[in-house]
């Protein structure tokens, strides 16, 4: 199998540079072994007829990694727009939040069919194609109208929203309809099958049976697969990162004092105010805290020119003023809050150096900072993470302490029992959040889809393959990315 592998979002195999979200960072080191073509936005856009689309293509490990300038008239609605005011909103269970034209839907339909057009020079024999994420749910149905009869998955990231909600969307029910030309499609949790599958059940009228829709695209299998992270990896370069002058120049800093950590895009999905909120809750009720645990949070800028982003910016910034206000000290500030992106080896070594990671959205596809957070620790002295039950994670680290994001006072009464929870019950929790995390790894992911979207075509059932198994589609030799130029 030839797997093409389709994001709006790429990364390049810098490990120490800062990414934005979670999926381009999480693709990459599988990607990267796997051989497969990665294709995605180059981050440019070009006016005009594009005689050869492809900015860039280059070798990445065994693969290649090839860019696309999209259509300079049709960026701003398909990714501000109709991708990140329309889908992204209703995905997260924040219809209210809608704000797009009729023009965003088209600008979205062309992106994604310039996409598919640019994909059919990889259309060769035994190819297959995995498209990532909401930016292309059009993605397959244009592919299959340009001919290919190839295998096609799709991969959402986000949560798909219970029932209703998607239906705020412009052009929703063409949109489902169109995403069933995949043979195969992904969530990450049953609740999110469950919820497409209730749409396709009552609003399209389709018959599903054991997970199976049949429409005029013909069989479309929706199943789970839980993205997961590269633990042992990720646990090494965290022990090695305590060196990192970043984090050197942190653990100094503190003084003794303890650490309670937050890393997120600054989007409205990541519940930032309630979370500064339930800090600051903490330390009015609990004064002994005051001085002796304070908050690093991480919030790197995302979609600054939606205008929900703009004003959460300015609310997040104004709350950590109020509170640093309230409770600081000439020589104590209660929150750190830092605007900018670190790579994962410092990322790693920050979570180790704190005593409790924070990861508390409103609603989250997976959130894999709650996993980084756990395989960084150190097992003899590991700290507490205390999780959203509305973060897709919650399912898997379920000995986390699981909280209401929007309970303000639970939250803080979490926090603070994080902070004082005794070593044995702390070791107790880790250790079966890092079981969890070896059996699902990110390689063991990223083998389940591809082996499924395999047996989608040839109708075996789904074989698992063992953990830390080879990749089962044969590698492609490395310099693949010269082949296609
Ligand atoms: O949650 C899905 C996701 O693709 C994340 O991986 C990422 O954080 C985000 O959405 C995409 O963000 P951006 O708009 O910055 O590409």
């Amino acid at each position: 199998m030839n797997l093409v592998v389709i994001s709006n979002r790429v990364a390049r195999g810098a490990a120490n540079e800062p990414m934005t979200g979670g999926l381009a960072a999480a693709l990459l080191p599988v990607v990267e072994k796997s051989g497969a073509i990665w294709v995605g936005s180059s981050g440019r856009v070009r006016d005009g007829f594009q005689k050869e689309p492809f900015a860039e293509i280059e070798a990445l490990g065994a693969g290649a990694l090839a860019m696309l300038d999209l259509p300079a008239a049709h960026y701003g609605g398909y990714y501000e727009g109709f991708a990140n005011s329309a889908l992204w909103p209703a995905l997260h269970s924040r219809s209210d939040l809608i704000r797009v034209t009729h023009g965003d839907y088209l600008s979205y339909r062309e992106v994604n069919a310039f996409m598919a057009r640019a994909l059919l020079r990889f259309n060769k024999q035994d190819a297959a194609f995995w498209v990532q994420d909401y930016h292309f749910l059009a993605l397959g149905a244009e592919l299959r109208e340009l001919g290919v009869t190839g295998p096609i998955g799709f991969f959402l990231h986000t949560p798909w929203p219970a029932h209703g909600l998607i239906e705020g969307v412009p052009h929703h029910r063409e949109l489902i309809e169109a995403m069933l030309a995949y043979d195969l499609i992904g969530f990450q949790t049953e609740a999110d099958r469950d919820n497409f599958l209730g749409y396709v059940k009552s609003n399209l009228e389709l018959a599903v049976h054991d997970d199976v829709v049949i429409s005029h695209h013909g069989k479309t299998r929706a199943a789970v697969f839980p993205i997961g992270i590269d633990a042992e990896k990720f646990a090494q370069s965290a022990a090695k990162a305590v060196t990192h002058p970043d984090v050197s120049r942190l653990r100094r800093s503190l003084n003794g004092e303890r650490l309670a950590i937050g890393v997120d895009r600054l989007d409205y999905s990541k519940g930032l105010i309630n979370r500064i909120s339930a800090f600051d809750r903490m330390w009015t009720e609990h004064p002994h805290l005051l001085r002796s645990v304070s908050l690093l949070q991480i919030a790197t800028l995302s979609r600054g020119a939606i205008e929900a982003y703009g004003q959460l910016q300015s609310d997040v910034a104004k709350l950590v003023s109020e509170v640093n206000g309230r409770h600081g000290e000439v020589d104590w500030t209660p929150i750190r809050y830092l605007n900018k992106g670190f790579g994962q080896a410092v990322l790693a070594g920050l979570y180790r150096t704190a005593q409790v990671g924070v990861v508390t959205p409103l609603h989250d596809g997976m959130n894999l900072v709650a996993k980084e957070y756990v395989a960084a620790q150190n097992p003899a002295d590991p700290g507490v993470l205390v999780l959203s039950k509305f973060a897709g994670a919650a399912n898997e680290l379920d000995t986390a302490l699981l909280v209401n994001p929007h309970d303000i006072d639970g939250m803080a009464r979490t926090i603070a029992t994080a902070l004082s929870m005794p070593l044995t019950e702390r070791r107790m929790r880790y250790e079966t959040m890092m079981q969890r995390l070896r059996s699902r790894s990110i390689q063991q992911w990223f083998a389940d889809f591809v082996e499924a979207l395999r047996d989608c075509q040839t109708g075996r059932p789904a074989a698992r393959t063992l953990a830390g198994t080879p990749a089962p589609w044969p590698l492609r030799s490395a310099g693949s990315a010269a082949r296609y130029h």
